[in-house]
Parts: C-alpha cells; structure tokens; sequence
C-alpha cells in the first residue's frame, strides 16, 4: 500500500465475472495444489473447516460471487474487488462494512514463491477460509471498525495487532502448533518453517506486546504470537484495543528481533 506495484488488478465485467487467462488458472492450480500438500496437520482445524465450506475450485481461479455464498451465509461478511494496491482509508472502511479486500491479479510465475503484494491467492486460499469462523470474523470486523477512526500513527500501532493475528497468528493446541494466519498460510516454506523449525521464538499473544513488536513483510518471521483457540479473538476484540494503542505508544517499541532492511 502507498508503493508502485508491478500488477494491474483485472475488472469484473457488467455480471461480475473476471476473465481470467489459461496461464492465470494455471497458476492458481499449481498454488492450490502446492498449497494443499503442505497444511495438512499444520492449518488449524478452524481454517480446514473453511476451506471445506469454501469448497474452491482447484482448476481454476473462483468468482467473487463465489466466494461470497459462502461468507454472506456463515458469517456475513464478503468478499470485494480492489485495485493492487489501496490507501489506508479505504482497506479499513471495506473492513469496517465487513467487505474484504481482494487485489484481483494472481502472481507471475517468476514470483510463484514469493511476492510483496498480496495477490488474490493470498487473500482467497490464505485468508477467506478463517473469514467463515465467527471469531475470526468478529475480530476483523472490530479491528476494521477502530482502524477506520484511528489517526495514521495509530495505525501503524494497530497494523503490528493485525500482522501477529490475522497475518502470522499461530495457535497453540493440545496436538501441538497450528496455524490461522493467512500470511503464513499462503506460503509453502513458512508453512513448514511456523510449524516445525526451532529458529523462531512462539510466544503467548498479549496484545499490547503485539502492538509493540516491530515485523519486516519481506523475511520469515523470527517471533510469532500464540493464542490458545481462534475463540479468544472474541476477548481481543471485547479490550479497549485503542488505550493499549496508546500505551503502546508511550512504552515504545520492542528491540527488533531481525537486522535493519538494508544491512539483510
Ligand atoms: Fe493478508
């Protein structure tokens, strides 16, 4: 958001439908399928759930209209088009009117591992499975709601909440780690790495310790936040997020746990 981006998002026509090339669908089959080798066992039962109720397809990139049976039905919430990248504003009042953004291109193969931009398999295949758990979507919701009213520097505090959850969020079960974030969950090598490497640090989430810990979008995450079900969003959601904001602010930020941008 607020940089250039190489990817055009593609317009639905007047039915809303987005046509999408052979080489597009493509892609999406080769991430799904990729994808669907590695989270077994490692995505929480909750995300496994969704993506049952989601039933997406595996041939082909899905329709909004889709997506949106779906999530209108479980939770209310749906899915809407967007450019490659969008401000600020924008992302949190879609959040706020339970509309989750979805930049509609796909990646290129020469970034099938790895890209900045979200793209429409991150946001679909990482995130829109949660987004039929009431919790999940409780949380979302809230979260929009306060980003929406919150000042700019209030938002980058509010940003770290929404990184360690909604973006890198592990849970800690009783049959050991599992993943709900979709920026971990779209991604093969973090998928394994979140789950089973002993290099990060997984600690249980207090939000004002979230709110305070600073991230990088473009490494593997050294420190993950753990909370114990996907219902506890419901309690985050029900905390004065915006006074932990503020404090947050007084006490400063955590030492970062990575080397400066440029010295990676
Ligand atoms: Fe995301």
């Amino acid at each position: 958001m607020g940089k250039q981006s190489q990817y055009v998002s593609k317009q639905p026509d007047e039915n809303g439908i987005i046509h999408w090339s052979d080489e597009e669908n493509g892609i999406w089959k080769d991430l799904v399928e990729r994808q669907l080798e590695c989270i077994p066992g490692k995505a929480c039962d909750e995300y496994m759930k969704g993506l049952e109720l989601l039933d997406l397809p595996k041939d082909r990139l899905p329709q909004m209209h889709e997506i949106n049976e779906v999530l209108e039905r479980e939770t209310g919430w749906q899915v809407a088009a967007v450019p490659a990248l969008i401000p600020f504003d924008e992302f949190f009042r879609l959040l706020a009117n339970k509309q989750f953004p979805v930049a509609t291109f796909i990646r290129t193969r020469e970034e099938f591992d790895y890209l900045q931009e979200p793209d429409i398999f991150h946001e679909i295949f990482g995130h829109c499975p949660l987004l039929t758990n009431p919790a999940f979507a409780h949380f979302t919701h809230q979260y929009g709601k306060l980003g929406y009213a919150a000042t700019p520097k209030e938002r980058v505090y509010l940003a770290r909440l929404y990184w360690f959850t909604v973006e890198f969020g592990l849970l800690k079960t009783e049959e050991g780690i599992r993943i709900y974030g979709g920026g971990i969950l779209s991604s093969p090598a973090e998928t394994e790495y979140a789950v089973n490497s002993d290099t990060p640090e997984r600690k249980p989430l207090k939000a004002l310790d979230a709110l305070r810990t600073p991230y990088r979008i473009d490494i593997i995450q050294p420190i993950y936040y753990t909370i114990e079900s996907v219902d506890e969003l419901f309690k985050i959601s029900d905390m004065d997020i915006m006074a932990l904001v503020h404090e947050a602010m007084e006490l400063g930020l955590f030492e970062p746990k990575f080397p400066p941008k440029d010295a990676a």
